[in-house]
Formats: C-alpha cells, sequence, structure tokens
C-alpha cells in the first residue's frame, strides 16, 4: 500500500503539462472528489494502527506534491503566455540607416558627371609631387610667389618633394602619357599653407579640364564653359569671362555666373554684384604644350580649374568651410544625394 503511494508521488512529481486542461486533468485526477487521494483516505480506516501514522504522513506528502506542483505549473504557463502576448509579430522590423554622401563628394560627383556628357574622362595623379609637375612643367617662373614656403607644404628640398597645391599638375602626367586628341578631368584633393578659417582651408577639392586637339579655339573653352554652367546652375545662367592670369595659359580668365540666388539683382550672398566668381580657365600656353612634347604649331588646347568646396557653399548656401571638414553627421545627414 506504502509502496503505491510513493509511486503516486513520484508520478506526481515527474508531471508535465502543455496547457491549463491538462493540470486541470491532473488535478481532477488526484484532489477531486473520486480523485487518487480521497481513495487513500476513505480506505485509512483500514490501515492497521501501528502503520497509520507512517501511512497518514505519505498521503500529505503526496497531497502536498500535487498541490506544489499544481501552482508551479500554472506559473510557468502563464509566464510563457506573458512573453506570448507581448511578442508583436506583425511588427515591423528595425530599419538599417543609410549613410549618405558626403556634400562635396555630391558636388564632385555632379561636375564630372556634367562634363563626362561631353566626351571628357576622369583621370587621376598624386598628391605628393615633385617641382616639375606643379610649377615648372607649367611654365611657373623661378621665383613665382605660389612656389613660396607660404604657400606651398613642402616636404623635402633640394630635390623639392611637395603636396599638390592645384590639380593642374595631373595636366602634366597625362601630356606625359597621351597624344592628342586629350579630353579628361582631374578631380583631386589640393593643400595650400593657409591659416584654416571660415572663408580658407589647407586641404580643398578641385575639378580641373584640359581638352587639348588640332583648332581647338576659346569660343569652344566659352562654349563648354557656358553649357557646364546651365547644367549646373540652371537654364537661366548667364556667364562673364574676366581677364586674368595663370602661367600656363594663356590668354586666361576668371569666369562669373549670374547670381541663382537674387537671379543677377545682387544680395549678401553676391556681394551686390549680381554675379559669382566660379573658376580660373583659360588656353594652354604653347610653352606648355612644347615642355611637354606637344607639337603647338599643330596643337592648341583650353584649360579651367574650379573648387568644389567653393561650388558646394553656392550650391548649398553654406558659407563656413570648415563644416565640409569637420565630420559632424548632424550637417552631413541633411544632404542627399542624386549622384
Ligand atoms: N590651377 C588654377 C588654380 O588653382 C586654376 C586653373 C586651372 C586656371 C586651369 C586655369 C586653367 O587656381
Amino acid at each position: 500500500m506504502l509502496e503505491e503511494i510513493k509511486k503516486l508521488i513520484k508520478e506526481a512529481e515527474q508531471f508535465s503539462a502543455k496547457n491549463i486542461e491538462e493540470i486541470e486533468k491532473f488535478r481532477i485526477n488526484f484532489l477531486g472528489k473520486k480523485g487518487e487521494i480521497t481513495k487513500l483516505f476513505s480506505e485509512f480506516k483500514n490501515v492497521p494502527v501501528e502503520q497509520k501514522k507512517d501511512f497518514g504522513q505519505t498521503i500529505n506528502k503526496l497531497k502536498n506534491t500535487v498541490i506544489e506542483k499544481i501552482t508551479s505549473l500554472k506559473n510557468s504557463l502563464e509566464d510563457t503566455q506573458q512573453q506570448q502576448n507581448s511578442l508583436d509579430l506583425s511588427m515591423s522590423g528595425d530599419t538599417t540607416e543609410l549613410g549618405t554622401r558626403h556634400p562635396i563628394s555630391i558636388v564632385r560627383n555632379e561636375i564630372v558627371d556634367i562634363f563626362s556628357r561631353i566626351g571628357f574622362v576622369v583621370s587621376e595623379g598624386p598628391e605628393i609631387e615633385d617641382d616639375w609637375h606643379v610649377f615648372s612643367g607649367l611654365n611657373f617662373p623661378e621665383e613665382h610667389p605660389a612656389r613660396d614656403m607660404q604657400d606651398t607644404f613642402f616636404i623635402e628640398k633640394d630635390p623639392d618633394i611637395l603636396l599638390r597645391t592645384h590639380t593642374s599638375s595631373v595636366q602634366v602626367h597625362v601630356m606625359e602619357t597621351q597624344k592628342p586628341p586629350i579630353r579628361s578631368l582631374f578631380p583631386g584633393r589640393v593643400f595650400r599653407n593657409e591659416a584654416i578659417s571660415a572663408r580658407a582651408h589647407c586641404i580643398f577639392h578641385q575639378v580641373e579640364g584640359l581638352y587639348i586637339d588640332e583648332n581647338v579655339s576659346f569660343t569652344d573653352l566659352k562654349q563648354t564653359l557656358l553649357y557646364f554652367a546651365r547644367e549646373m546652375f540652371g537654364k537661366e545662367t548667364k556667364i562673364r569671362l574676366r581677364p586674368s592670369y595663370f602661367p600656363f595659359t594663356e590668354p586666361s580668365a576668371e569666369m562669373d555666373v549670374t547670381c541663382k540666388i537674387c537671379g543677377g539683382k545682387g544680395c549678401n550672398v553676391c556681394k551686390h554684384t549680381g554675379w559669382l566668381e566660379v573658376l580660373g580657365c583659360g588656353m594652354v600656353d604653347p610653352n606648355v604644350l612644347e615642355s611637354n612634347n606637344i607639337d603647338s604649331k599643330k596643337y592648341t588646347g583650353f584649360a579651367f580649374g574650379m573648387g568644389v568646396e567653393r561650388l558646394a557653399m553656392l550650391k548649398y548656401q553654406v558659407n563656413d568651410l570648415r563644416l565640409y571638414f569637420e565630420n559632424d553627421v548632424r550637417f552631413l545627414r541633411q544632404f542627399k544625394a542624386a549622384y
């Protein structure tokens, strides 16, 4: 008899249930009116006196085991139900945040895209250069102030190794390795020894263009730049060319575009002139062609160079240059790229 009760205890201890109905069945089976425990109690009177104590204790142990089992099963069932209720499987997942292109890259890509539509191909050159590619090969006189320590970051002296101060250096590399016709675009970083302020930085970006072929004229240059200005700043944009000087172009000019902000009427951005300066340009100086082994009697060419930060400032009306270099995501997040 006692053995049988112990078996029931084991059975109760090992019992597990998947749902509340199974627990209820288990309860009725043991604790119900016709259940095992009631049956055992009703047999209590037939138990010999000396066994009554043992018998009673074991039945009680069975009863407690069953009750404890029911409570613990009910608790764990409630826990899993709660978990299931708090799990909303229809909820959309976490979104991955997409980065944005840097505003300087956006503007650089836009410039490259505009010129590639009329046949310009991109070439790149080194940022660390020698004197020949940055100055001498571009017809800079020996005493030109741009060679001065104030402008140029020198890495070594005699022979001079330096950081390029303009992307015109890539012109020289291209003329060394390619024969005309040449129609190339050189985007890249340049370095000048300037104090950092809202208007100047020691690192900035330029895009340079070079076109060399037979019969290239100033009219071709002007038409190319007009096309660029209209694509970049809008169909209504007008351009004007002011005479200027660069050692590597003759004649040289600076190009202004009509101010996009005020439409040419005059505002703070264009300093009430109605015009904005955007690039330098000119016909490639015959000396440059000759020193790079291109026959200047047969070939002519034009070149132009623009500052990417300057165009970004005009495009986005962000007039503190430093913001483009600080990598503050609150600033960068505002730019959306089409390129
Ligand atoms: N290299 C010149 C500058 O840095 C720009 C330029 C390029 C001018 C090509 C004329 C022709 O200011």
